[in-house]
């Protein structure tokens, strides 16, 4: 059992557009697909690290809606969010959180290219006062229709996406933002994950065939 040239070769080149000083922490989205299609949107912009907060029960990833993405970016449960709030802050991280209020900065008026950690909130309460106290600044994105507020997935996308225009300007995306040491390292992670997978795809389906095997005796 091994991985292909072609698909570690594939595995580093996205690697290397990963935008490691690009974070999202979602403050208790708890529906499923919603918080499924932050982690495929990240991926798609090259976010590497996701950080949640999860106050609910259950599973919160569905494969149907990450469609593997989730393999893909380091998805990390906060608990403290005290201690996780004052290292990004010490680390350098300019925390935007999203936030429908009046004195909120329209989302294009921000510098993406800069070091930044967004914060998206819950469905029903958005982001939560514990979490908004940390925030450099609240942004939001322009909304002219009857409804106050955009799904959270797609504001999370909205954003994203902004950043995403801002650092390819600047070619972001053309030099690794991860050092070789941090990418070979992750390589050795994923694909041994990759590994793990495949075989036990492979014996649930021998076992499968075992058990047809023996009903037709
Ligand atoms: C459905 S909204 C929450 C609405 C909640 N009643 C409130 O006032 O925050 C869920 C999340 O989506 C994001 N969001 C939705 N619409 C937004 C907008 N126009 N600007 C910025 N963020 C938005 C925010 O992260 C928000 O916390």
């Amino acid at each position: 059992m091994y991985i292909t040239e072609k698909r570690l070769k594939k595995i580093r080149s996205i690697l290397e557009k990963r935008q490691k000083d690009l974070q999202v922490f979602t403050d208790n989205v708890k529906n499923q697909h919603n918080f499924s299609a932050i982690l495929r949107t990240c991926d798609a912009v090259g976010v590497l690290y996701l950080y949640y907060r999860f106050l609910g029960t259950g599973e919160l990833i569905n494969e149907e809606i990450t469609m593997g993405s989730h393999k893909w970016v380091i998805h990390e449960e906060i608990k403290d969010i005290d201690s996780f709030f004052k290292k990004k802050k010490e680390e350098g991280f300019q925390v935007l959180a999203t936030y429908l209020s009046e004195d909120s900065v329209n989302f294009r008026k921000i510098d993406y290219t800069k070091p930044t950690l967004i914060v998206v909130g819950n469905e029903v309460q958005g982001v939560s006062e514990e979490v908004l106290k940390y925030a450099d600044k609240k942004i939001i994105i322009p909304m002219y229709g009857m409804a106050q507020s955009l799904n959270v997935s797609v504001a999370t996308g909205v954003i994203l996406y902004e950043a995403e225009r801002q650092r390819s300007e600047k070619g972001m995306y053309n030099r690794p933002s991860l050092s070789e040491e941090e990418i070979e390292k992750i390589i050795k992670k994923w694909s041994t994950e990759e590994v793990i997978k495949q075989k036990k795809k492979e014996s649930a389906m021998h076992r499968l065939l075992q058990r047809q095997k023996e009903k037709k005796r």
